[in-house]
């Protein structure tokens, strides 16, 4: 396929989702590759294909002392650089490598195409000072990366997809700053009450006031971003987004939180990602049930920023 947004990095995997010594497949722009970890925290990409008949690598194993995959086939050995395993003797690189940037715990790439925008800093600029939770609503989603990117760029399905969850009676938004690929603004939410039943299979709720602030910020286009300010602490959730193929896009989030009350942090970890994941099915079941785009004929409140988003698409 014809790579979707060429020359964009992608935020492909956090080092948590990798473990260590263990082959992890990802899928960008129609390709799919092997990432791996050793026990030194180094991390290795190349062509999932098997050069030799084919199978997918990612189903082999990792040899430790000799930061090597073995293909689950016929047991032939790669090194980091492609390159066939045989002791003393250096071949040429059979396997292409994916190219990568690890910065802090995350792993980027521009999926072998010539760079066009730099790697965003802004989960090193939001984060310091906060704890990393985990990684929650990890998702191979049926849909094409607009109609996915869009859904993070729309203030006003929280009615509709979320209408469950979080009982939100009102959005407000305020501040919207346009920036070349990065936007910003601030949410003001306004909720309705919670039953007993609701706050107690979801605590999270518990710490949510009736009123509450988040400050997003996105770079386009694998990035959003969002600080919401309750009054125990703070919370942050980073959305990545990359095209796995023309109708496929991936997602997963990276949760942080900044709770004082230790008591409460504990209680709030296992909920917070779990009302995560649930947010995300909600999206995904939404996106997969659309029909063909086409124009819309109604308009609603604060979609230029979507429209922005889709304008940064067409026009890359
Ligand atoms: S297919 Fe990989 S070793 Fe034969
Ligand atoms: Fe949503």
């Amino acid at each position: 396929m014809h790579p979707i947004l060429p020359g964009a990095p992608w935020l492909i995997a956090h080092r948590s989702m990798l473990g260590v010594n263990k082959p992890h497949k990802i899928t960008l722009n129609g390709r799919d590759y092997v990432l791996w970890q050793n026990q030194r925290g180094e991390v290795f990409g190349l062509d999932n294909i098997c050069p030799h008949m084919q199978a997918p690598l990612s189903d082999g194993w990792i040899c430790r002392a000799r930061d090597t995959i073995t293909c689950p086939f016929h047991a032939l050995e790669f090194d980091t650089q492609g390159q066939l395993y045989r002791e003393e003797t250096v071949t040429q690189p059979l396997l292409e490598k994916l190219d990568l940037t690890v910065i802090g715990d995350n792993i980027w790439t521009y999926g072998g195409c010539e760079p066009k925008i730099p790697i965003p800093e802004l989960i090193e600029r939001i984060t310091p000072g906060f704890e990393f939770v985990g990684i929650a609503g990890s998702k191979s989603i049926q849909g094409d990366f607009l109609s996915n990117i869009l859904i993070n760029y729309d203030y006003n399905h929280q009615n509709g997809t979320h209408r469950e969850i979080f009982k939100i009676k009102a959005i407000e938004v305020n501040d919207y700053q346009e920036n070349g690929y990065t936007t910003k603004l601030l949410q003001k939410v306004t909720r309705d009450d919670n039953t007993f039943k609701e706050l107690a299979s979801n605590p999270v709720l518990f710490t949510v006031p009736k009123t509450f602030v988040n400050q997003f910020e996105y770079s386009f286009p694998s990035l959003t971003s969002f600080i919401a300010t309750i009054p125990s602490g703070q919370f942050i959730q980073i959305h990545s987004l990359y095209p796995e193929t023309e109708n496929r896009t991936k997602t997963f989030v990276l949760v942080f939180a900044k709770i004082q009350n230790l008591v409460l942090k504990i209680l709030l970890k296992n909920s917070l990602l779990k009302a995560v994941d649930e947010v995300i099915r909600q999206d995904t079941e939404t996106i997969e049930n659309l029909y063909p785009r086409q124009k819309p004929k109604i308009r609603l409140p604060n979609e230029e920023i979507m429209f922005y988003a889709q304008k940064l698409y067409q026009e890359w």
